[in-house]
């Protein structure tokens, strides 16, 4: 088929993992990247270089992304494997930087940053410690720094759907947010649905505010979190839209610490099952044949089996952190 692969960005290992109460093991993180890579993600969100004090789970960040066994996944893989983190301000960058400059390879210990900012006020002064404005006007030299190292920068809009602290989100004020990071240079910006209460009605009248304002559908990512239940649907409709990108975490790990009850992503898992069902090609299976998921007896189906894998992946990390599995498909498919 002709038409372009919807690209998968796997955020379990820091959107999923950062919400983790009890310290997870450097080994464990680098485990997981690695397992992630091995059934063939290769756009895979891998720390943060944040505040230890709000976000211990990822002090270790410089530790996992200089590890021997990255290394190899890097060696082996080249610039297909994409390792982004995301850096909150001038001090993220700089320490990520220094950290490349102690440990220089080719390829580099990563090609990609992310940056972050929020569509309300409540969420950016919790998150960022900043008004909108102000976290939106530190960027510029994160931008510079970034593009100084020959970085790939992305940017995320938090909150585009709603807010724990203001309820309801005007689409025109995150889409707003979302050109002001692409006019400073993000080559993409990723819309979160952080607290995952949108439905696909609302990412239609988001994605129309952004077309609105001339922004081009293809350097636009949906980060659908699944609290309601409709982010599948969500991603889905923005799939079927023209959004290229999706996020997502293995095992729909993660939460966030501002909203109660709130869940991780939607699961990868999920994620892979929908688009290829729907014939949907994805970086992760690009040539779908519908129903083949489904061929329980034939193990030999293009995609069944690293489809499989994957949902491994899922239930060995579910038990390593113990939780339970909060992907639908991958209980569904292991618990056979
Ligand atoms: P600040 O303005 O310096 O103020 O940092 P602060 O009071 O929050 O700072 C706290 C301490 O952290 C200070 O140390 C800073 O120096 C230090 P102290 O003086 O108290 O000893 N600090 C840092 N340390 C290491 N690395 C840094 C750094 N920056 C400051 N880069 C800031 C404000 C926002 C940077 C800080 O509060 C922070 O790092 N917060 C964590 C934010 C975060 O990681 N949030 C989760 C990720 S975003 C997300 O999950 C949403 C997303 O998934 C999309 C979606 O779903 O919407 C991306
Ligand atoms: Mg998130």
């Amino acid at each position: 088929s002709s038409r372009a692969l919807v690209k998968i960005v796997e955020v379990g290992p820091r959107d999923g993992l950062q919400n983790e109460k009890t310290p997870l093991s450097t080994e464990l993180k680098v485990e997981l990247i690695e397992r992630l890579v091995n059934v063939g993600l290769m756009d895979i969100e891998a720390g943060s270089f944040v505040s230890p004090k709000w976000v211990p789970q990822m002090a270790t960040t410089a530790d996992v992304m200089t590890s021997p066994t990255l290394a190899r996944l890097r060696e082996r893989h080249g610039d297909k494997l994409s390792l982004p983190c995301l850096v909150p301000n001038d001090r993220g960058m700089h320490a990520l930087a220094s950290l490349m400059d102690k440990h220089p390879s080719t390829p580099p210990l990563t090609n990609e940053v992310a940056l972050f900012v929020a569509a309300t006020e409540g969420f950016s002064r919790a998150n960022l410690n900043k008004s909108v404005a102000e976290a939106l006007s530190v960027q510029p030299p994160i931008f510079e720094a970034a593009r100084k190292r020959g970085l790939k920068a992305r940017a995320y809009v938090s909150v585009v759907l709603g807010c724990p602290f203001e309820g309801y989100v005007d689409p025109k004020e995150a889409a707003r947010v979302a050109k002001e990071l692409l006019d400073m240079g993000a080559y993409e910006v990723s819309l979160g649905d952080t607290i995952g209460v949108g439905v696909p009605q609302q990412w239609e009248d988001l994605l129309s505010e952004c077309q609105k304002l001339n922004l081009p559908m293809d350097k636009l990512a949906a980060h659908c979190h699944d609290t309601y239940g409709t982010a599948v649907a969500n991603v889905l409709h923005c799939v079927s839209l023209g959004v290229p990108t999706i996020d997502s975490s293995v095992a729909a790990l993660g939460g966030c610490p501002y909203s109660p009850g709130a869940t991780g992503n939607v699961s990868t898992e999920d994620v892979v099952y929908a688009l290829h069902e729907s014939g949907i090609p994805s970086t992760f299976l690009p040539t779908p044949e519908p129903g083949s998921l489904l061929a329980w007896h034939d193990r030999g189906v293009d995609g069944r089996q690293r489809f499989e894998e994957l949902c491994d992946v899922g239930e060995w990390v579910s038990e390593a952190i113990g939780r339970t599995n909060g992907s639908r498909v991958g209980k569904a498919v292991r618990g056979r």
